[in-house]
């Protein structure tokens, strides 16, 4: 079976959030699983491209509205997992510095979902399965079943997978000549009250739709940014299957960002190790127990409640550290940068992206704080496991799937409400936790050996493209 999976970010070629992680490392799992999985993206003017040859594939002609626009289609394989990588160039429409931000995102999203399908109508290449996630890509579904350009494809299984519902990418019907030429009876299935809905179009007319994780699933048919009715009535064809991680690239025995690699064996000397190198980096207190944030600094993950939350427990707690990496909100970011100059020696922040720091923060904690509203899965809470260190989640969505609390037998720190009351009562059982050192390695030993991996859930794509 030949799957595409179609996406605007992955790792490591383009990375905002855990959408790059996720497209970065499923098709490797399906392969070896012995499937034949590949990647198609954007070309970015990034640091990844500049220091790549690029082999040309193909090249092609689309139309966009009235333009023309000539695209590339260049392949790659990434070294690190094998997965045959192919790479969409539009000069002037994808080849940008950044991967979203821009006003003409529209087009951009529409452009690149055109090439593909240009491409795959055009070329020798075929696919058993089209994969599309999140909005960037979901028009697929509804362009090969309607569209007349693609009728080639029409009988050509899709998935959608929604790894954010928040985002729907609507645009106006001032501007449905974006699409390609269709029978006008069905302009129903691209509107969702009103506007054309990528997203809501992909639900309708996909194969199949999954969210990445079973509670976020159900969270949706309650609220989905008005999609909930959507999805319940599409029920028959939804499912939520469990991101997974690659249990590789993130192996504390082998990660080369890291100040000391360690196994579960050596995990006190290991951690400590990178603590120290985080101390030393942040000015922080190495002997002091250390909880970590990393993430968009936007309300989905209350990050809006980090501050106050972490003054307050800087405050009632002298025997704590806490270093924050992300960027987003720029009131936020502000008050973080007030909250280090207050707290110099027990509280740090980057503001920005890094992913040798976020390696290093996930080796280096000892907890790592997790509230989040909105979580349709995280992959922070299952490489803070597999690195030992203990996650502080709100019970939402894949959260709620992957962290059992320590009072219900479990290895984690839950809470229910996202508030600076719930998030500060936890950092206070973590600070009990951390003192009861015996529980505290033991806790540290078990986590490490948790099977997060693919491997579970990469099957259980397969067995959802069998379906259909
Ligand atoms: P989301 O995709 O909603 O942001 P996830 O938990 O699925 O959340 O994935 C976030 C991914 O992005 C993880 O790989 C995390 O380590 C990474 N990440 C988030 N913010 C930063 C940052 N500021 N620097 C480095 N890595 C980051
Ligand atoms: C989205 C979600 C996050 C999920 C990620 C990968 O960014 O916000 O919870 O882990 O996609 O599926």
């Amino acid at each position: 079976m030949k799957i595409l999976h179609t996406s605007f970010e992955c790792y490591p070629i383009a990375k905002v959030g855990g959408l790059a992680d996720v497209v970065g490392s499923l098709p490797k799992y399906q392969n070896d699983l012995g499937y034949d999985s590949s990647v198609i993206v954007p070309y970015y003017n990034n640091a990844f491209f500049k220091k790549r040859k690029l082999k040309n594939e193909f090249t092609g002609v689309f139309k966009l509205k009235n333009e023309l626009y000539n695209y590339s289609i260049f392949t790659i394989v990434i070294k690190s997992t094998r997965v045959t990588t192919y790479i969409v160039q539009v000069e002037g429409l994808l080849d940008r510095e950044n991967v979203y931000g821009y006003d003409d995102e529209t087009k951009q999203y529409i452009g690149f979902q055109l090439a593909v399908l240009n491409w795959l109508s055009t070329s020798d290449k075929s696919f058993d399965v089209i994969h599309c996630h999140d909005h960037h890509t979901s028009l697929i579904p509804f362009m090969i079943n309607y569209c007349d350009d693609y009728l080639k494809l029409k009988y050509t299984p899709t998935v959608i997978t929604i790894h954010n519902a928040q985002y729907q990418g609507q645009f106006s019907h001032d501007e449905i000549k974006l699409i390609p030429a269709f029978n006008f009876d069905n302009v129903g299935l691209l509107d969702w009250y009103g506007s054309i809905n990528p997203l809501a179009a992909g639900i309708k007319c996909s194969s199949k739709v999954n969210t990445v994780s079973p509670s976020y699933m159900e969270e949706l048919k309650e609220q989905a940014n008005g999609l909930e009715g959507l999805l319940r009535s599409e029920s028959n064809k939804c499912i939520g299957i469990l991101n997974g991680i690659d249990t590789d690239f993130w192996n504390t025995e082998e990660d080369n960002m890291l100040a000391k690699n360690y196994k579960v064996s050596n995990v006190v000397s290991g951690k400590k190790a990178n603590k120290k190198e985080i101390c030393e980096l942040y000015n922080l207190n190495v002997e002091l127990p250390l909880f970590g944030f990393i993430g968009r600094l936007v309300g989905e993950k209350s990050a809006d409640l980090l501050p106050q939350a972490i003054r307050e427990a800087l405050e009632e707690n002298e025997e704590i550290n806490v270093m924050i990496l992300g960027s987003g909100h720029q009131e936020i970011e502000e008050q973080l940068i007030e909250l280090k100059e207050e707290f110099k020696g027990r509280f740090n922040a980057h503001i920005g992206y890094d992913e040798k720091l976020s390696h290093l923060l996930y080796a280096g904690c000892d907890f790592l704080l997790m509230p989040s509203r909105v979580e349709p899965c995280g992959l922070n809470q299952m490489y803070s496991l597999r690195y030992g260190t203990i996650p502080i989640v709100r019970r939402t969505g894949g959260l709620k799937d992957t962290v059992i609390d320590i009072g219900d037998g479990g290895f984690g720190i839950c809470h229910n409400q996202a508030s600076v009351w719930d998030i500060k009562y936890s950092i206070g059982r973590a600070i009990e936790l951390y003192k009861d050192v015996s529980s505290f390695r033991k806790i540290q030993k078990t986590i490490m050996k948790i099977d997060n991996s693919w491997t579970k859930s990469a099957q259980e794509y397969i067995n959802l493209y069998k379906s259909i």
